[in-house]
This record gives structure tokens, sequence and C-alpha cells, in this order.
């Protein structure tokens, strides 16, 4: 059987990704492939469960150490139990939030560094990384303007100074452009139908690529 196919939507604050995930999601279906929506951190109970310590409570509460590990702790949950099995099963996974979002926080938002996060990284997940990787893309200002008062006790991160932001705006723009292969910048200033519609030629175009090693 044909493996799914393994999407992650990042970007900052008020991106849209919840909504654009649901869009592709519905478009998916209607076109006839199965998938599914899960976000990290979280997507297994135990992984939610680490979520609830990740996103509440202040900001200083965590060590930027000891968030980039609960992180992956989650993650490896969520990977081992719901997202493996399904790609194995043939059944597309879209991810709001994966592992470029510890890099872009964790490790450059906070500081971390780049090298101790992508060492995590393969200490935990080994090659294993998304077909595509969306970045929904638009200025720290008009992002957090849209989530205030968005998910009422799940504001730790927006507690982050606008500055912190900043550095991880860029921080998911240099690393789309270091994996031009996986990573797909969107305009997220543009309206949810626009937004969803370049989605769409996204996916289409890196799925139907013709594959350099087939045939010849
Ligand atoms: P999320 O619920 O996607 O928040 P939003 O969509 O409103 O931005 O993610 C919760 C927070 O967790 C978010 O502020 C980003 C942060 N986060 C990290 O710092 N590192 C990570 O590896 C992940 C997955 C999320």
């Amino acid at each position: 059987m044909q493996q799914g196919i393994f999407i992650s939507l990042e970007g900052g604050e008020g991106a849209g990704k919840s909504t654009q995930l649901r869009s592709l999601s519905n478009r998916l279906r209607d076109a006839g492939i199965k998938n599914i929506c899960t976000r990290e951190p979280g997507g297994t109970a135990g992984a939610e469960e680490i979520r609830n310590l990740l996103v509440r409570g202040d900001a200083a509460r965590w060590t930027p150490k000891t968030e980039a590990l609960l992180m992956y702790a989650a993650r490896q949950e969520h990977v081992e139990e719901v997202i493996k099995p399904a790609l194995k099963k043939g059944v597309w996974v879209l991810c709001d939030r994966f592992a470029d979002s510890s890099m872009a926080y964790q490790g450059i938002g906070h500081g971390l560094g780049v090298d101790k996060i992508a060492a995590l990284n393969h200490w935990v997940l080994g090659d294993f990384r998304p077909d595509l990787t969306l970045v929904l893309d638009l200025p720290v200002s008009v992002g957090l303007s849209r989530t205030q008062g968005h998910s009422v006790g799940e504001n730790r991160f927006e507690g982050m100074d606008t500055a912190f932001h900043e550095r991880m705006r860029q921080g998911f723009l240099s690393i789309a452009k270091a994996n031009s292969e996986r990573c797909i910048v969107i305009d997220a200033t543009a309206s949810a139908d626009v937004v969803a519609e370049n989605i769409w030629k996204a996916v289409i175009a890196k799925t139907t690529k013709p594959d350099p090693e087939a045939g010849s």
C-alpha cells in the first residue's frame, strides 16, 4: 500500500493555521483522499497532558531546555502512536505545527541554539520529517492582533514579547530557505480563501511532481 503524505503547517501566532488545516482536510476528503488532522504539542492523550504543562501558566515557568524536552517528549508519543501508523495505512496526516516550531521557538526564539535542537531532533526522530511544510507568514503585529481573546488559558506563549515573535518569524523564514525542497512560504496576510487556494496549489505541485528516480 502507498504511504500517506505528511504535511505540517507552521507559522507564528494568528497565522490562521487551524482554519487552513480544516479547509485543506475538507478539500482532500472531497478529492477522495483519507486524512487526519492533528496538532502539536499534543495529538495523543499523553501528549495533550504534556501540552497543558506547556501552554498554560507563566511565560517563565520552564527553562528553554525543559521546554524543548517536553516538546520532544510529546512529539515522540505523537509520531509513534498516531502519525506513523496513519501514514503506513495510506492516510494523509495534516499537523498543526511540528518540529520546525521547536527550531523556531526553542532553538531560535529562545536562543537555545539551532545545533542543540537539531541534535535532539535527530535523536528522537532520526530522518523522519514532513513531506511538505507550509509556512504561513505574516507580520508579527498582524498575527498578535488576530489572536487577542483566543484560547483562554492557553496563552503562555502569547505572553512573550514582540522581539521574541519577530526572532521566531525570521527563524521560520530561514528554516524554509534552508529546506526549500520541503518548505513553502505562504503569504498569510491574504484572505482565508486566497490562502486556502495557494495552499492547495502547493499541495498539488508537491504531490504530482515527477519522481526523478522513476522510469527512464
Ligand atoms: P498552537 O496551539 O499551535 O498555538 P497557535 O496556533 O495559537 O500559535 O501551539 C501552542 C504553542 O506552542 C505555540 O505558541 C507555539 C508553541 N510551540 C513551541 O514553542 N515549540 C514546539 O515545538 C511546538 C510544536 C509549539
